[in-house]
């Protein structure tokens, strides 16, 4: 299978297209009261945003043969999910970005306490869309709650949480943490709940799960290991945030433990082992097999 980037980068867009129509519907009205946190919401989802949590939750629901309307509700979630850890990764407390999305930050916009109740507010609504997944006929209450409680797991003190504390340990010295463990936790786990969501949902078996359980893990690590290398290389008008934030930061990454050139080649690993997951499946995993390569390749 060879890899098109022009043509994949279109693929991306036309289904980044999809989930952006949804998720303007669940986020519902911005004038509701009060109104400056349902705009800072809105302003926090709506914002461009490449999607990739949510076109995962759609593809393991494809993948398990089912259809993507069937899961829109967790996708739109895990996307609030994603959106809310971006508006407190930037709060002065973190990582102290003016930038996202190339516009300024929530907090820059809103104000900190108005950001980080945002957050909260994306959060807690994030669960009450899974839950209303289970209004969807085809699907079972008994996986809808299997997914709330593996995607919680994810977000939590066992996942990005504790992956977000970690990174944030290294710079205080409070704590030594393995790099692969704290990319895993702090962007891993959401991809692999993402994926493994859509395809519960759809009933898929243990071993179709198993496969993109290790997919998920290593895209994760690909991906976070790109994200810090456009961090050193990237063009700020691409990645839509400030460059030279994990410098800044006195962050622990791939860039500041191997270099750019180590950096590339533990991504390419990672990219390979995602390939490997995929082996117990045919051509039905080639927009993930893509996927993988794409990290490769992205400018944002
Ligand atoms: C950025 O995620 C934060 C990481 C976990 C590396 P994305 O690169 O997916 O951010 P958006 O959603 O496209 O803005
Ligand atoms: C944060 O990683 C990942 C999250 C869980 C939000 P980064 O701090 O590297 O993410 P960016 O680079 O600001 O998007
Ligand atoms: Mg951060
Ligand atoms: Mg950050
Ligand atoms: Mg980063």
């Amino acid at each position: 299978m060879s890899f098109n980037m022009d043509f994949f980068t279109q693929e991306l867009r036309q289904r980044k297209q999809y989930i952006d129509n949804c998720l303007e519907k669940y986020l519902g009205d911005e004038s509701l009261n009060p109104p400056i946190l349902h705009q800072a919401m809105h302003y926090a989802v709506l914002n461009g945003g490449k999607r990739l949590r949510p076109i995962m939750v759609l593809e393991g629901a494809r993948i398990a043969g089912g259809k993507a309307e069937s899961v829109i509700p967790t996708a739109c979630a895990l996307e609030m999910i994603h959106s809310y850890s971006l508006v407190h990764d930037d709060l002065p407390a973190m990582d102290d970005d003016d930038l996202r999305r190339g516009k300024p930050t929530c907090h820059k916009v809103f104000g900190e306490a108005n950001a980080i109740l945002t957050g909260d507010a994306l959060l807690t609504g994030a669960f009450e869309l899974m839950a209303g997944n289970a209004d969807i006929d085809e699907i079972k209450l008994k996986d809808v709650v299997r997914v709330i409680r593996e995607v919680s797991h994810a977000a939590g003190s066992q996942g990005m949480i504790g992956g977000q504390v970690m990174d944030m340990a290294v710079e205080d010295k409070t704590g030594d943490y393995d790099l692969s463990v704290l990319d895993g936790l702090k962007t891993g786990e959401l991809f692999k709940a993402s994926l493994r969501a859509g395809a519960i949902l759809n009933r898929l078996n243990e071993a179709g799960l198993e496969a993109l359980t290790q997919y998920g893990e290593h895209f994760g690590l690909a991906f976070q290991i790109t994200d810090d290398i456009l961090d050193v290389s990237g063009d700020q008008t691409l990645i839509g945030k400030p460059v030279g934030s994990d410098e800044k930061n006195v962050r622990t990454t791939y860039i500041s433990l191997f270099g750019v050139e180590g950096a590339k080649e533990r991504a390419q690993q990672s990219v390979q082992a995602c390939m490997e997951s995929l082996a117990v499946f045919g051509y039905e995993a080639d927009f993930l097999r893509n996927l993988a390569q794409f990290t490769l390749y992205r400018t944002s």
